[in-house]
């Protein structure tokens, strides 16, 4: 039994198939990447294993308790990062960062600050923040109560070079601590970079599933996905 297991799962919007029958199985420490064109699905699977949308049929379990039975079990488990994060923007980084903190009943770890390289603007009001600042403040908060499943929605969108290397290496050390990850990208040479196996979904369809290197065979990965995306117009 893997540690996210999504069956037959659908969500329409108005009439648009967002998701049609998606399975996938995600194994514990498995960094897992869901690459797709626009509007493929993979923000809306994303928010269903988030507790953020509820599914039209079909199952997303995350740890042997369904999503949409036990949200608020889900909720302790999970930290989840869209890189359009928001936070109240009168407040300071400290006090939206002390916040969740108060949510989780955990302390704030500075050396998770000191790492997104937040330490200096943490006292600023998050009005007067970048939206790169904002992003890392979003991956700080859902990291700092250490989820053992993390759901990451582009979270290196619109990040300096440096800044999203920074992000990639502390992905990629969560696997020392058989952390789970799901994340979504449109860089695919992060996703081999830090993939240990990648599906391609297409207008709600899963398309194909497993390593970089199965998938890409001759190609480039980029050159993968464009064959795929081109093949499911
Ligand atoms: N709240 C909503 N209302 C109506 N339609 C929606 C809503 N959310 C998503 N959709 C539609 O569902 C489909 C899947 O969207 P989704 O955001 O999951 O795509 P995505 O793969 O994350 O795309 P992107 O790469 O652009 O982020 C699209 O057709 C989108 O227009
Ligand atoms: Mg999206």
């Amino acid at each position: 039994m893997g540690m996210i297991n999504v069956q037959r799962l659908n969500k329409s919007f108005q009439g648009t198939k967002a998701l049609a029958n998606v399975n996938l199985a995600i194994e514990e420490g498995e960094i897992f990447g869901l690459l797709g064109p626009n509007g493929a699905g993979k923000t809306t699977l994303i928010n269903i294993l988030a507790t953020l949308l509820l599914p039209d049929a079909g199952k997303a379990v995350i740890n042997g308790i369904d999503v949409t039975k036990e949200p608020d079990k889900i909720r302790k488990i999970i930290g989840y990062s869209s890189g359009y994060a928001e936070f109240a923007p009168s407040l300071t980084g400290w006090q939206n960062l002390k916040f969740y903190c108060m949510i989780y009943g955990t302390q704030p770890d500075e050396k998770l600050i000191e790492k997104f390289r937040l330490t200096d603007v943490m006292g600023r009001k998050v009005s007067s923040y970048s939206s790169g600042m904002l992003q890392r403040l979003g991956l700080v908060i859902m990291m700092n109560h250490r989820p053992r499943v993390l759901l990451l929605d582009e979270p290196t969108v619109g990040l300096d070079p440096a800044i999203a290397r920074i992000v990639r290496n502390n992905i990629k050390d969560l696997k020392k601590h058989k952390v789970t990850v799901l994340l979504t990208t449109h860089n695919m040479t992060e996703a081999e970079e830090l993939c240990d196996r990648i599906a391609f979904i297409n207008r709600g369809r899963i398309i194909t599933t497993g390593t970089a290197r199965k998938i890409k065979k001759l190609h480039t990965l980029e050159e993968a996905f464009i064959k795929m995306a081109e093949e499911g117009k």
